[in-house]
């Protein structure tokens, strides 16, 4: 089984993705260390200050991955991007603004880059991107402390 969590940086994705790991007893993959590990990203974006990676060698790697370790926990932005076939569940991680907005100014970004990720939330990217898709979506808000008990997961 897969679930896969996705979201606007800072919404809390890591956090929840490693409790829902640990609950579950699921294997917790950070796609950006695979991305590194791996040497998946295809160039680095400047302007954007972001990496431009190839989904398909994503998916490639988490295929590899799931042979040995058949449920996993998938912690990425990207994650909405994986084929439906490939995730049970999707969780898309929201966060209210001013809270997000704290988050990523404690984080140092610069305000062109704290704008940037506010508008990604404001305009519910991961969330529109993923239903487009056709994923199976829980949305979570990570506002406050989640008990994973609850989740019905
Ligand atoms: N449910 C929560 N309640 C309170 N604080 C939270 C919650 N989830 C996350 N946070 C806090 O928000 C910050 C960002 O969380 P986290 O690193 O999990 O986000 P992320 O989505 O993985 O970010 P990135 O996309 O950059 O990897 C952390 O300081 C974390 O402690
Ligand atoms: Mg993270």
């Amino acid at each position: 089984m897969i679930i896969a969590i996705t979201g606007t940086p800072g919404t809390g994705k890591t956090t929840l993705a490693k409790k829902i790991a640990d609950y579950k007893g699921f294997t917790y993959v950070d796609v950006y260390d695979l991305i590194e590990e791996k040497g998946l990203c295809e160039e680095f974006d400047k302007d954007r200050d972001c990496m431009v990676v190839d989904v398909d060698k994503v998916v490639q790697e988490i295929i590899k991955i799931k042979k040995e370790h058949p449920d996993l926990v998938i912690d990425s932005h990207l994650s909405h991007h994986i084929p439906k076939k490939y995730i049970d569940i999707l969780i898309v991680t929201k966060c209210d603004l001013k809270e997000l907005k704290k988050r990523l100014e404690k984080r140092g970004y610069s305000p062109t880059k704290v704008r940037e990720n506010l508008d990604v939330e404001i305009f519910d990217i991961c969330l529109q991107e993923a239903t487009q898709e056709q994923h199976k979506v829980i949305i979570i808000n990570t506002n406050k402390k989640i008990k994973v008990e609850s989740l019905g997961i």
